[in-house]
């Protein structure tokens, strides 16, 4: 491998390797503007500006490669940059007045005020003063559909947004037009942003705050929200995503590009916004036996009393609350899997699985048969088993499995549901208890590529209500398998 030079800091790195990536794995942070790891290099901000030796003028370090070692030497030193200079600091400095010539001083009001690169660079490489004496640029906001707003005075024309509709998502449904300081994002006409159901992912990828979420819009300050790791079980493959959240509500979910995964970085416009449904609305209730308010305890008799116990488990749960669950089945045979839930794939590179039950692998591993809710049925009605305990979110039922759920519900001597919130089923079971949500509970995943993914608890679930394994330890005298 060849060996570069960075400051005088020399590695060894892979030849084709940008001099920005190169920077960054010896700390060296290039502040740049253009560059996505995702998206095709432009060079158009000109921030990522560096010196290399033995070239006349600063190179842009988004699309200047490592040369390879010369084959007599493959330990030669092929390249020495430098990033501190005062030539780069000059350039940097001009690159953010330049940029700044035309953007509005309304980081009071705007989104990303506290996550905007150009208030972070300003900040760090800005000159601290303006020569701009001419009146700025003025547009007014505009929709690009229902979920996105433009506010072309922010724009800089990174066009990373750009490049995203036609490289990503494939749509093209943004464009720039006109020239010079009147360059501007727009859509083609007849199209918006509507069509895109990845949409959401160009406020991410705008660095300043031009493209903003209407749903997010002028409703918190990121400062105020704390982000914490967790996935998302709206994605096949359990995307990373971070919950920001403020007072026991959680405000959005955001992608959480994990290092060297480019399909990381991008999350569906239905994972993105369903976020709401894990927003607790009314009061929540407490254990239910046959619609009256009841004590755990007298659940456990009635269990217990009841007799032959199968479990029913929908694979959209943690690795944890399936294998808890599991344990309340009399025998292994009696574990069953539920959720049909497909999703459309759109991406084809970053959706390798049309399969919305995303903890499925999880749930088989620990004995769970799922397609088998027939042979269940069958099970009940011959009254083999005499109780059914149902882990469940009808988010992820299609209308003819829960019709299938609900007649076991109703050939069963005694059935207990768990769920976040009540569905119809829930309803009618004779049991039911309010269980966490996964943004209250901290548990994993083994999602469709065999990758163990890990979430964290982000908010208080509300007094009485539980994890499934706190609720299970509660439930324990039933008999638990050997
Ligand atoms: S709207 Fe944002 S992402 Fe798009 S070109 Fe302008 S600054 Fe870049
Ligand atoms: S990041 Fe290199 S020119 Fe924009």
């Amino acid at each position: 491998m060849p060996t570069i030079k960075i400051n005088d800091v020399e590695l060894s790195v892979t030849p084709g390797t940008l001099v920005l990536d190169a920077c960054r794995t010896v700390g060296i942070d290039i502040p740049h503007y253009c560059y996505h790891p995702a998206l095709t290099p432009v060079a158009t901000c000109r921030m990522c500006l560096v010196e290399i030796k033995g070239q006349p003028k600063l190179a842009t370090s988004c699309t200047t490669t490592v040369p390879p070692a010369p084959k007599d030497n493959p330990e030669a030193v092929v390249m020495e940059v430098f990033t501190n200079t005062p030539a780069v600091a000059d350039a940097r400095a001009g690159v953010m007045e330049f940029l700044l010539i035309n953007h509005p001083l309304d980081c009071p009001i705007c989104d990303q005020a506290g996550e905007c690169k150009l208030q972070d660079y300003s900040y760090s490489y800005g000159s601290g003063d303006s020569r701009m004496a001419e009146v700025k640029r003025r547009y007014r906001y505009e929709d690009l559909g229902a979920k996105i707003v433009i506010d072309k005075n922010r724009c800089i024309h990174c066009t990373r947004c750009v490049r995203f509709t036609r490289e990503i998502s494939g749509g093209g449904e943004l464009t720039v037009a006109s020239r010079g300081a009147h360059l501007e994002v727009t859509t083609y006409t007849g199209k918006s942003l509507d069509q895109n159901p990845y949409a959401g992912n160009v406020v991410d990828l705008c660095p300043v705050g031009a493209l903003t979420s209407r749903d997010f819009r002028f409703k918190k300050r990121v400062w105020y929200l704390k982000s914490v790791p967790s996935i998302s079980r709206h994605s096949a493959l359990g995307s990373p995503i971070w919950i920001d959240h403020e007072a026991n509500q959680i405000h959005r979910f955001r992608p959480r590009p994990l290092e060297g995964k480019e399909t990381t970085h991008f999350i569906s416009d239905e994972e993105r916004y369903s976020y709401a449904h894990y927003n607790r609305g009314a009061l929540v209730q407490g254990p239910l036996l046959k619609g009256q308010a009841a004590t755990v305890d007298a659940l456990r008799e009635a269990l217990q009393a009841a007799g032959a116990t199968a479990v029913i488990g929908q694979g959209t749960f943690g690795c944890d609350a399936a294998q808890r669950l599991g344990e309340l089945a009399t025998s292994a045979d009696l574990r069953y899997g539920s959720g049909d839930k497909t999703i459309p794939v759109v991406l084809p590179k970053y959706q390798t699985s049309a399969d919305g039950i995303l903890n499925r692998r999880g749930f088989t591993e620990r004995g769970f048969r799922f397609g088998a809710l027939e042979d269940l049925l069958g099970k009940v009605q011959k009254g083999e088993v005499k109780a059914v305990v149902v882990l469940h979110d009808a988010a992820f039922t299609s209308s003819k499995e829960a019709d299938l759920l609900g007649q076991i519900l109703k050939a069963a001597p005694f059935s207990l549901a768990l769920e976040f919130e009540a569905s119809d089923l829930g309803r009618a079971a004779t049991a039911w208890l309010p269980i966490t949500s996964f943004a209250e509970e901290s548990d994993f995943i083994v999602n469709h590529d065999g990758e163990l993914r890990r979430y964290q608890k982000a908010i208080q679930p509300p007094k009485g209500v539980r994890t499934v394994p706190a609720w299970v330890k509660d439930l324990a005298a039933v008999p638990v398998l050997a």
